[in-house]
């Protein structure tokens, strides 16, 4: 997971990725390096293109979809495909409308702000927000009581770039001042074998075919996931085999990690597994399910359930959740019946 950062960064030189060490080498910096995503692509590279022929800034883009998926990597991206200076920022970080405001009278003509999280930015800060993104302006207020008074502050034009795991949290005079909002889905298999073999062309791993395929259907299609398996994967067939990653040192490996064949974890099947037998199959609210599994229901909700919905495990209704009778095989159950396997 990574951590909103405390406070913003500066990135000066358009080609530095914020992070350091493998993270800052596997992290794509040009559209041409970025796997899939092929609709969202298009319209960034219709949008840049548009921009840089007649000399303006970006407009404003907005990104949603789950963890992992590459959203604060496109905002760098983009930032270096019109090569102008990014800054980084997290909407809890932005407290209070003098913190926006030191954020974006340092900018640059076309430099674009980046706010990850942007759905926790505070309600008096986004409305700020709004003056800034459609006439780059800001009217604060300074002083209190008898001396308080407006200063109108000029902003250069700025690009702001928003992600954010819950685009439904986003309120509508927000959500319409980005001219694209841009979804990303899950990877399908094929791009994330090609994910898997750049990673570990970059870090300097040997893998068979086999070996990544076998990650990539264990990643839940996403390329966080398969960076995080391939690095654990690779100290496995290091220390376990030749170092090469083969079909059985990556299942073994996974094995260890707890991962099924179909890339479920431990939380997402103590999830299914609570809905079965306490429950019996659902309906049932999602935070009953979260204090059933022990784990936070914004969790669940962002990282867990988006792919068990979407992989057919889940599903979403009015009364609440409901398993699916592939949500029940997953698990080693039937639906109404009880249990065929053992997975204690
Ligand atoms: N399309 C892609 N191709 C290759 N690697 C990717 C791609 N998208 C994301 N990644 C990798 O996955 C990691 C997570 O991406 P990130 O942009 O931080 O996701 P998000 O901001 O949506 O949570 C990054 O370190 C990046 O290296
Ligand atoms: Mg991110």
């Amino acid at each position: 997971m990574n951590e909103p950062d405390k406070g913003a960064h500066y990135i000066k030189s358009t080609l530095e990725s914020p992070l350091s060490g493998e993270e800052a080498v596997l992290r794509p910096t040009r559209f041409d390096e970025f796997t899939g995503q092929r609709k969202s692509i298009e319209r960034l590279q219709v949008m840049v293109g548009a921009a840089r022929r007649r000399g303006d800034p970006l407009n404003h883009i907005l990104f949603s979809g789950p963890p992992g998926l590459g959203k604060t990597t496109l905002a760098l991206i983009l930032a270096n495909e019109m090569e102008k200076s990014v800054r980084i920022t997290s909407g809890p970080v932005v407290e209070k409308p003098g913190d926006l405001a030191g954020l974006l009278t340092n900018l640059e003509e076309g430099d674009v702000l980046f706010i990850d999280e942007i759905h926790r930015i505070p309600k008096a800060v986004e409305e700020y927000l709004y003056s800034a993104m459609e006439d780059f302006r800001l009217d604060i207020m300074i002083d209190q009581g008898p001396n308080a008074r407006s200063v109108r502050l000029n902003l250069p034009r700025f690009t702001l770039v928003g992600a954010t795991t819950r685009s439904g949290l986003l309120t509508t005079p927000l959500r319409s001042r980005f001219t694209l909002q841009t979804r990303l889905d899950y990877y399908d298999r094929d791009d994330l074998i090609k994910i898997v073999n750049r990673t570990c062309r970059l870090l300097n791993v040997g893998i068979e075919r086999d070996g990544a395929g076998e990650i990539a259907s264990r990643s839940r299609g996403t390329p966080r996931i398969v960076n995080n398996l391939i690095n654990f994967t690779r100290d496995y067939a290091q220390e376990r085999g030749d170092g090469v990653i083969t079909r059985d040192m990556a299942g073994a490996a996974l094995e260890l990690l707890e991962i099924d064949a179909r890339g479920l974890d431990e939380m997402d099947k103590r999830a299914l597994r609570a809905i079965a037998t306490h429950y019996n199959g659902g309906p049932v609210g999602l935070a009953t399910v979260a204090i059933a599994v022990g784990e936070e229901p914004e969790t669940l909700e962002e990282v867990h359930e988006p792919f068990l919905i979407q992989e057919g495990y889940l599903q979403r209704t009015p009364q609440g959740r409901v398993l699916t009778p592939r949500g029940y095989e997953a698990v080693g159950m039937k639906a109404g019946g009880s249990s065929q396997t053992s997975f204690l």
